[in-house]
């Protein structure tokens, strides 16, 4: 196992450019599998969950290369097998994934459960409602066992705006025969970035960055030449970084669209951000008090589907936090085991009140103090991470892997801010 060990306390300087968006580049990967011909993924974010994926797809039969770090050729002209590797399926939650295309190509499937972060139940009802909707017949037992003689068009409304679910009825859709039209669907920029995936495959999606897909089946996809998308999750990190660390940070190459209700919440935090040339710079000694609600009621920030507040971002955002000055609740609504890392900032010093799985109270500001942790999944881990480059003094995190799992080379990125992290193999 690996470890991060952190000297904290210094202010960070310089200029940070996103990876690929994780949760872009999993179900690109998948896309894949429906064509024949190579697939071209560019800004591809070479971190522990593509890798798994790669693999998996390599067992299935795909040809897999990397161009260089961060560009891949996917081939998929000689499936062997419709059965994925049970124990890197039980890595990745992405593995879900698989169920639309190799129904979609090979017409049946032996799905073992995915796997993932520990953060709270992870449905599949809306993903198996689909499938079967779109004439697959599905079986659960250890595995998914599947088969689809005819895929055709239907006409469905998710009971939940699911993104992985969105992604794979996308995926299992595209060469089904007729109309399928999605109401209700995940319209999060990764979900975007996949339809524009596809239809540069071929396919023929419209309603784009809504939240109802209307997708007119083809008979064949062909090969493309993707880039992946910023990601997020990596730039909103990098924010409330800036600001709980008092530092100047600049974070290049993003789309200003994507982060318009980002902005508003971390500015109720406190985070004032400028743009300009597509970057985003932030001043963490402009950092302001945390905002109440007209009225003078503490203010609350809830996580929900796009465009809301990114469930993924609660993490760190409640970090950054813990340095504004003022009390505000965040409601995690989505995941129910999401808010108990912040047992960990607790022990550090932060003034957290856990009030139930999904709520809790932060007032801050907080000294935080080193400390010696583990990190339980990938957001939390990048959240005590950036705990520890606050807190004055070593700290150490092991299980670095689960950050390594959605973080490219965050020690690299973070030692050219001028971070003293070190990665110390044991
Ligand atoms: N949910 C609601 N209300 C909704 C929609 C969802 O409560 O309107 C709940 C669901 O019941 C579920 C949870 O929220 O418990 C997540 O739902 P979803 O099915 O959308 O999640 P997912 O598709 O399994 C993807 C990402 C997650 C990210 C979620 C939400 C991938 C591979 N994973 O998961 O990413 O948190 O969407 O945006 O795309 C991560 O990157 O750290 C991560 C966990």
């Amino acid at each position: 196992m690996s470890q991060f060990i952190i000297e904290g306390g210094r202010p960070l300087h310089g200029t940070v450019k996103p990876s690929g968006n994780k949760n872009e580049a999993l179900p690109a990967l998948m896309a894949c599998l429906l064509t024949d011909q190579t697939v071209i993924l560019r800004r591809i974010p070479k971190i522990g969950d593509v890798l798994t994926v790669c693999e998996i797809l390599r067992g299935l039969g795909v040809e897999v290369e990397w161009e260089n770090d961060d560009c891949l050729h996917l081939r998929a002209s000689k499936l062997k097998s419709h059965q994925p590797d049970a124990e890197l399926c039980a890595k990745v939650r992405a593995s879900i994934l698989l169920l639309g295309p190799l129904l979609s190509r090979l017409s049946k499937i032996e799905l073992p459960l995915p796997g993932g972060d520990v953060i709270g139940a992870r449905r599949i009802d809306t993903h198996w409602e689909g499938a079967e909707a779109l004439g697959a017949s599905l079986n659960l037992s250890k595995s998914i066992t599947g088969s689809a003689k005819q895929l055709k068009g239907c006409d469905i409304f998710f009971d939940e705006p699911s993104v992985t679910a969105t992604e794979n009825l996308l995926l299992m859709a595209v060469r089904a025969s007729g109309t399928t039209i999605l109401h209700n669907a995940a319209c999060e920029p990764h979900v975007v970035g996949l339809c524009n995936l596809l239809n540069s495959m071929g396919a023929d999606i419209s309603g784009i960055g809504s939240n109802r897909l209307t997708i007119h089946g083809v008979e064949e996809l062909k090969g493309a030449d993707h880039t992946i998308g910023a990601d997020f999750m990596e730039v909103g990190s990098f924010m409330c970084l800036a600001a709980a660390t008092k530092s100047q940070i600049t974070i290049e190459d993003v789309n200003l669209d994507d982060y318009r209700f980002i902005l508003k919440t971390l500015n109720r935090i406190g985070i004032n951000t400028t743009f300009e040339n597509n970057s985003f710079f932030v001043n963490g000694e402009d950092t302001s008090d945390i905002k109440r609600d007209i009225g003078g009621r503490v203010a609350t920030i809830y996580s929900g589907p796009w465009p809301a507040y990114p469930t993924d971002l609660m993490s760190v955002s409640i970090v950054a936090t813990t340095q504004s000055t003022g009390t505000i609740i965040f409601f995690e609504k989505m995941f129910e085991g999401r808010m108990f890392f912040t047992d960990k900032l607790m022990s550090m010093g932060a003034n957290i009140v856990l009030c139930d799985p999904h709520r809790i109270v932060v007032s801050g500001p907080s000294p935080l103090y080193p400390a010696n942790m583990s990190s339980p999944d990938v957001r939390a881990g990048m959240a005590l991470l950036m705990a520890s480059l606050i807190a004055k003094g070593r700290s150490e995190i092991n299980s670095i892997y689960q950050i390594e799992r959605g973080y490219y080379q965050i020690d690299e990125k973070l030692k050219q801010l001028g971070a003293a992290i070190k990665r110390v193999e044991s």
